[in-house]
């Protein structure tokens, strides 16, 4: 495997300029944020797992067909403990850590009932979300880190349940039009009964001048309860439609009962998630105006999934695209010692590994308890995806697929919950990290590939032309790594049209492979 990856990553502090070749449109302004680890050894201590590692925010800012590019660590409270300790003190989700390594059961019983699990770490490594105008690098706990998009300074953390009640948040949540968040938590303990909560941040209740965080004028506008009161599926995002949220409880779970013991039994929280193979995957679909979810019960196979590419709905049904997995073994090719291993002892080490499918799942919304049973609901005539009514009035749903080998999906998010005919996204191939990036026409369902040799490229992201009306018409960009000392890390330009790179930036300074990022266009862009 290639040790760039997990090889602890720097700091370039102040803005260095990138040496352009090609032609990076005039149009093009603003700064993509990125995050991602960057850390996995302090002094003589090492995190067990990628998803560990310190959060490394970047910076591309485009002006004027130029590119700066800036990089900081976060300087999260566990960041700080660290660095102070000049050692791993701070329990991750693949990494347990004891304050004390001579503490006995009594005393290591005693710090986890001063620590509940979800405040053990805000290492925000894994996007960059906007709630009103404040910017937050964000994980999936309770705590996340506000900053500076432009200095990429560090402004501090805050608990999300000093706002709203929920123990966990996701790292991706979706905007509308006029600029307001929604996002998905779980409520575990604590707050009445434990279930799914769904909230939204008003666009416009930030007061920077007066330091009023946009999250005070947060409101829960749904929620769903567990299907199993002990075990709540985990996951990692959700689909918006013009008139629906739609939320996958997965039989990927957290043992509840093992999260909140495995501090004393030193048991990893990574350890807490289990897939169960034997249980269903259920789709819900909740009244954007109500927070109530539809009354039919919509099931599938057992599968897993991290990433939403869209939804939206059309002619009655809500048409739904996703990433998914047959297991949950992606998490476990993350282990540090198994990308360490040499490429030929990786494969063969992951050949269980399930690749990543782009599957459409389509709801029929007209389904009713009298609808015949045996009988295929999905009327649209572009899909394969079947949805048929059981004996017992559930619709069991079963995908159409779309694409096979892709991740970290991306769109012209001016798509975002409307019908739509392109996604772009990494290529999975022998590596967890991606080699390739792709785009796929959903009507034709052929692709176009970006690849160079030696060359792993990040999330792709998509930035419209200015007052463009064809869903492809803009760029791609990605940041991109080489283990080659002659290929200097760089800012890909792609036409997303014709998916071929019009410019690229190299970046004279270390840059590492991140996770996910958030195009802020300047303030003068048209
Ligand atoms: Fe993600």
């Amino acid at each position: 495997m290639q040790s760039i990856f997990t090889k602890n990553g720097s700091e370039t502090p102040e803005p260095v300029n990138a040496v352009v070749t090609g032609c990076v449109p005039s149009w093009l302004r603003g700064t993509l944020l990125r995050n991602g680890p960057g850390l996995f050894s302090i002094g003589d201590s090492e995190y067990n797992h990628w998803f560990d590692g310190m959060a490394l925010l970047h910076s591309f800012t485009f002006t004027n067909g130029e590119v700066t590019y800036r990089s900081k660590f976060l300087r999260s409270e566990t960041y700080k403990r660290n660095m102070k300790a000049e050692k791993i003190v701070v329990t991750e989700f693949g990494t347990l850590v004891y304050p004390d390594p001579c503490s006995n059961i009594f005393s290591r019983t005693l710090t986890h009932l001063r620590n509940l699990v979800p405040d053990f770490t805000d290492n925000n490594l894994v996007n960059i979300v906007r709630y009103g105008g404040d910017y937050y690098a964000s994980s999936e706990v309770n705590h996340i880190n506000q900053i500076d998009p432009v200095t990429l300074e560090t402004i501090g953390r805050t608990n999300y349940r000093n706002y709203i009640s929920l123990n966990l948040a996701t790292a991706h949540p979706h905007y509308d039009d006029e600029g307001n968040t929604y996002n998905m938590g779980t409520a575990i303990m604590g707050f009445g009964l434990p279930k799914y909560i769904i909230f939204k941040v008003p666009a416009d209740t930030s007061d920077n001048r007066k330091k009023k965080l946009a999250l005070r004028g947060v409101q829960q506008v749904g929620s769903v309860p567990f299907r199993s009161l002990l075990s709540p599926s985990y996951f990692h995002s959700f689909a918006m439609t013009q008139n629906h949220f739609v939320f996958v409880e997965q039989p990927l779970k957290l043992d509840i009962v093992k999260l909140a013991t495995a501090y004393v039994r030193g048991v990893t929280l990574g350890s807490c998630l289990r897939f169960d193979e034997d249980q269903t995957t259920l789709f819900h679909v909740i009244d954007r105006t109500t927070g109530k979810a539809v009354s039919t019960r919509f099931y599938g196979d057992p599968l897993v999934v991290f990433h939403h590419v869209n939804a939206y709905e059309e002619d009655g049904h809500v048409v739904l695209d996703l990433i998914s997995y047959q297991n949950s073994n992606l998490y476990e090719m993350f282990y540090i010692h198994n990308m360490r291993q040499e490429t030929s002892s990786f494969i063969q080490a992951n050949k269980r590994f399930s690749p990543p499918v782009c599957q459409r799942f389509v709801l029929p919304l007209h389904a009713h308890t009298e609808s015949p049973r045996g009988s295929n609901l999905v009327t649209l005539t572009d899909t394969a995806a079947a949805a048929v009514m059981q004996e017992d009035g559930s619709v069991y749903c079963r995908p159409d697929t779309l694409f096979e080998g892709l991740e970290l999906p991306a769109i012209n998010y001016n798509f975002n919950a409307k019908k739509y005919r392109y996604f772009y996204g990494s290529r999975l191939e022998w590596s967890p990290h991606p080699n390739k990036m792709a785009k796929v026409d959903i009507v034709s369902r052929k692709h176009v590939e970006w690849f160079q040799e030696n060359c792993f490229p990040s999330e792709p992201v998509f930035v419209a032309s200015p007052g463009a009306t064809e869903e492809d018409d803009g760029v791609i960009l990605s940041s991109v790594v080489s283990p080659d000392p002659n290929i200097s890390p760089f800012m890909l330009v792609l036409d997303a049209k014709t998916f071929t790179e019009i410019a690229r930036a190299s970046i004279p300074a270390s840059v590492h492979m991140d996770l996910h990022g958030h195009f802020i266009p300047a303030a003068n862009a048209v």
